[in-house]
């Protein structure tokens, strides 16, 4: 309501910032476990003096480089660039409470590129030990920026103390923090090993491809033991309301939807055990026999399970951005009872400004009171469709919706674990109603519409 707003047709701005920020998941990831990953190997190869396993990591790097540094990093600028176009009110939480952390976080970000340039162009250049300090030491770097990160990851979703203090380092140092770095650092560990078997597993000299992809197998094994302790401890800290919606789904609602995520959760740990277990029999009781395309297998297993994930962990905020502070749609929590007494369209200025150009009537002003408060979930017809989920309701039916939604109360509303309350007075329900109506062909102002979108609606 504060900023202009960005309407993305069909998919909705949310699949935006979910796109990039999975690809960004994987790839930073990567940088960080196989940062680690890098520094085990050359050690070892420092101190078997084995030249074979050298040339592998030199080969190795040349992979690790070029998708880091440029895929990780342009994506990690994308990702800036879709949150604050898709959700600036949530963006400039995050700035105006974090800035000393994106400062430090830039600081590491940049010597761990610079690092990484040094590693890659001085494998002829320096000393043995120079280049295995080297190897250590982008390593340090690239920890340290999860380390910043994983603070304000976090905070989005256990914001905790920081509701009362508003003091940054008790955002920072939330409850699920530690868990958090853990299941990360376990994470890149266990996808470190499975990039290196796409890589190990073409390494020509016999010998040396079956040690190191037996050496790749064991990077697996960290998640599995100490995974589900990190996991237990992550759960208990996040808010057992979110846990509960996302997991029964609203029975009240029939709105089954949300446990999908429990779906999620169990293909995820399906998918995570068969991984385990045929890395087991697979790269380490039988590493001659691991094939590239059973490595690429592998890994897009691992991407996979990586990928549900962070997707469940994004579910678990809803309805809110940050956590009992901010919801989706950049409206704050405490602000509700004002916008509900002076109007939302009276106190957001862009609101009105932006439906000028179409004129001030009713359904374009309803339609902008959509975009501020629905459109971070749904679409008009597309993803979340408005149209699909309003279905056959008429006129009434629809303001006795928009009513239920904006009661703070959950005995008279099951949508709020999900949806963030309407907010505004009667006159923006009004409007808001107006123009759904003109969505699901309910509307009285246009029949043409309406009568052509009632016949496709049957389907
Ligand atoms: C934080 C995300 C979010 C926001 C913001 C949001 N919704 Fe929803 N809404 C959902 C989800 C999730 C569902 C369940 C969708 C499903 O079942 O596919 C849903 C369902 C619905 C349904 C179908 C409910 C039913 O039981 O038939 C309607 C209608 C709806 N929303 C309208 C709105 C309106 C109007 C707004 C804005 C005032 C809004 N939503 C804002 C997430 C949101």
């Amino acid at each position: 309501m504060n900023y202009p707003i960005w309407v993305v047709p069909i998919f909705g701005g949310g699949w935006i910032i979910g796109i990039i920020a999975i690809v960004h998941v994987f790839l930073s990831h990567f940088a960080v476990g196989g940062g680690a990953f890098l520094a085990l190997t050359e050690e070892l190869a420092y101190r078997r003096k084995d030249e074979n396993l050298y040339a592998y990591l030199r080969q190795h790097s040349r992979f690790f480089m070029l998708l880091t540094s440029v895929a990780g990093a342009v994506t990690g600028v994308g990702i800036w660039w879709a949150i604050s176009l898709v959700n600036p009110d949530g963006t400039a939480v995050l700035i105006q409470n974090f800035t000393l952390g994106w400062a430090v976080e830039y600081v590491f970000f940049v010597a761990e590129l610079a690092t990484v340039f040094a590693y890659y162009y001085t494998w002829d250049k320096l000393t043995k030990e120079q280049h295995l300090n080297l190897a250590r030491m982008y390593f340090g770097f690239s920890v340290m920026t999860l380390v910043v990160i994983n603070g304000i990851l976090t905070f989005m979703l256990t914001p905790g103390h920081w509701l009362e203090s508003r003091y940054w380092l008790e955002g920072f140092f939330n409850a699920t923090y530690w868990p958090s770095l853990v299941l990360r650092l376990l994470i890149m560990f266990a996808l470190a090993g499975m990039y290196a078997m796409v890589t190990s597993s073409q390494i020509k000299d016999q010998k040396t491809r079956e040690y190191v992809v037996r050496f790749c197998a064991k990077w697996l094994l960290p998640i599995f033991f100490i995974g589900p302790v990190a996991g237990y401890f992550y759960l208990a800290n996040v808010p057992q309301a979110a846990i509960e919606t996302v997991f029964n789904g609203v029975h009240a609602s029939g709105v089954g939807n949300f446990s999908v995520l429990a779906r999620a959760l169990y293909l995820s740990l399906i998918l995570s055990g068969t991984v385990i277990v045929f890395a087991y029999i697979g790269p380490y009781l039988n590493p001659r026999g691991l094939t590239v395309r059973i490595s690429i297998l592998f890994l897009i297993c691992g991407l996979t399970v990586t990928g549900i994930t962070e997707w469940m962990r994004e579910l678990l905020r809803k309805p809110y951005v940050v956590y009992g502070y901010m919801y989706c749609n950049g409206i704050r929590k405490e602000s509700v009872d004002k916008l509900n007494e002076g109007g939302f369209l009276a106190q957001s200025k862009w609101s009105t400004i932006t439906a000028l150009p179409h004129g001030q009537n009713d359904i374009e002003l309803g339609r902008n009171i959509f975009r501020y408060q629905c459109m971070s979930c749904h679409t008009e017809n597309g993803y979340r469709g408005m149209k699909k989920l309003l279905g056959e309701r008429d006129r009434d039916a629809i303001e006795g919706f928009l009513k239920t939604i904006k009661s703070r109360n959950k005995e008279n509303n099951p949508y709020l674990g999900i949806m963030p309350p309407l907010v505004g007075n009667d006159d923006d329900l009004q409007k808001l109603a107006s123009y759904l109506c003109t969505i699901n062909g309910h509307s009285e102002t246009s029949p043409a519409v309406s009568s052509k979108t009632r016949a496709s609606s049957q389907f």
